[in-house]
């Protein structure tokens, strides 16, 4: 079964996808990790974003794969290095290129086949797993989800601001919102769920029981 869980910046969706995988014991599969990823390689390896054609280049030659959950990169695991601001400001590049969308969206399709994932992004309901059984979309209000990104990059010991996140997010719903593919989008079939008032473990109680009738449905 595939659960998708798409939203905004900052809704809370990979802590609660997440929780969610480990409460069904399925794997998880957090897709922005791959454009953060491939981002951050390409500022260290100093190439030109604005240039798609090198961008795009580059990036279909990096090798990625989920072992265990974890995203690998050149054969080595990816850690919070590709959560900076410079990384988010940057993404729209991969983000927007479509050669590099369609490599990561089969990359996406590869490793969920044939098993029970919960994977979430912007376009898992839309584009990537059309047909899946299971469509949320986590949202809450812009200065909810700034609060949320703040603590999260205090707690890896990054020094933040909340306004300047806040902006930095509201820029990167736009582009998220108005790129012609992949872009941030509520499935037709998707439950949404306003996360603004809940805690983490109220989301992962909701959406685990909605997905628990569905697999009984399913097996019934
Ligand atoms: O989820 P996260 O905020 O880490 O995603 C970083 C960025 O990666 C998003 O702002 C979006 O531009 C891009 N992304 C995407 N499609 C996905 C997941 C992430 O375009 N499926």
């Amino acid at each position: 079964m595939i659960v998708t869980i798409d939203g905004p910046a900052g809704a809370g969706k990979s802590t609660i996808a997440k929780r969610l995988a480990d409460e069904l014991g399925f794997e998880f599969l957090d897709t922005g990790a791959m454009y953060r990823a491939l981002t951050w390689h390409a500022q260290k390896s100093g190439v030109r974003l604005a240039n798609a054609q090198e961008l795009e280049a580059h990036c279909l030659a990096v090798s990625l794969q989920i072992r265990s959950g974890t995203l690998w990169m050149e054969q080595a695991p990816v850690g919070p290095e590709i959560r900076t601001p410079e990384v988010s400001r940057d993404i729209h590049f991969v983000a927007d290129n479509v050669q590099i969308r369609r490599y990561l969206v089969d990359l996406q399709r590869q490793w969920v086949c044939n098993a029970n994932f919960v994977s979430e992004g912007r376009d898992q309901g839309t584009v990537a797993f059309p047909t899946a059984e299971c469509k949320f979309f986590l949202t809450a209000t812009p200065e909810t989800r700034a609060r949320r990104r703040l603590r999260q990059l205090q707690q890896q010991n990054l020094p933040s601001v909340y306004e300047e996140i806040l902006a930095a997010q509201l820029d990167r719903d736009r582009r998220d919102q108005s790129r012609p593919q992949g872009r941030l989008l509520k499935a037709a079939d998707a439950i949404t769920i306003q996360t603004d008032e809940m805690s983490i473990a109220q989301v992962v109680a909701q959406l685990a029981k909605i997905v628990q009738v569905r697999w009984l449905a399913r097996i019934c």
